[in-house]
């Protein structure tokens, strides 16, 4: 049974994109879906979110940095996804747990233990029952960021605190969420989204039409 699906991936993996797509294809089939998004997703949450982006560069721990997210997931989770799975809607999430344990875990250097305890707490044990990792490589995720970011407002266009990381530690998180990938196969698919928005669609669509399938 699949109610919970996140999007993983780096930045510029094409993680909104996809939700999206995904999203329009199971509402033309009758399927009731909410689509969120960490952080944000609720008010309290988007101001977490305002927070972590307006910091910047300025000083801010890597413990107060966790703490932060975990509250935003807290406050997500209790507000918005276990309603709307409550209610028999589809959750998809742009960004969950693993990305916890990608960034903090294997891109700061956290206890993976730790986080996963963490995670349990501030997701209520809740976890995902699929999860699309969107691979690609960490150069190609940049330029479209880029891209993207030249085709909005300059208001929009606000660079967040982990796209001013150098490029080894988004290497250390990609290969932090390959490893996520490895150990549970069964819940996390690894795409490559390097391939077109439309070929990324198509396999996702095809993975979800087979999980329904065997509900
Ligand atoms: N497969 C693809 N091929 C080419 N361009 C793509 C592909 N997927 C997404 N894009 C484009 O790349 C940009 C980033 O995509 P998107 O916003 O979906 O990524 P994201 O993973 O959500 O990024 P972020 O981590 O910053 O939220 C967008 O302009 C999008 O149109
Ligand atoms: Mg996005």
């Amino acid at each position: 049974m699949i109610r919970l699906i996140s999007f993983e991936g780096g930045d510029g993996s094409g993680k909104s994109t996809q939700l999206r797509l995904l999203e329009g294809y199971l509402s033309s089939h009758g399927r009731a879906c909410l689509c969120t998004r960490e952080p944000g997703g609720t008010n309290l949450g988007e101001m977490i979110r305002k927070v972590l982006l307006e910091v910047g560069d300025k000083t801010i721990s890597s413990q107060t940095e966790l703490f932060l997210y975990l509250a935003d997931r807290a406050q997500h989770v209790q507000e918005v996804i276990q309603p709307a799975l409550a209610s028999g809607r589809i959750v998809l999430c742009d960004r969950f747990t693993d990305s916890t344990l990608a960034y903090q875990g294997y891109g700061r250097g956290a206890d993976l233990h730790m986080l996963r305890q963490m995670n349990l707490v501030a997701s209520r044990g809740i976890t995902p029952d699929l999860t699309f990792l969107l691979d690609c490589p960490v150069e190609l995720g940049v330029s479209r960021t880029a891209r993207r970011m030249q085709e909005q407002r300059p208001t929009q266009g606000r660079v967040d605190r982990f796209e001013c990381e150098k490029v080894e530690f988004h290497e250390r998180v990609r290969r932090g969420f390959q490893e996520l990938a490895q150990a549970e196969p069964e819940r996390i698919c690894v795409l490559d989204a390097s391939r077109s928005i439309q070929e990324v669609h198509d396999q996702i669509r095809q993975i979800v039409e087979r999980r329904l399938a065997g509900d």
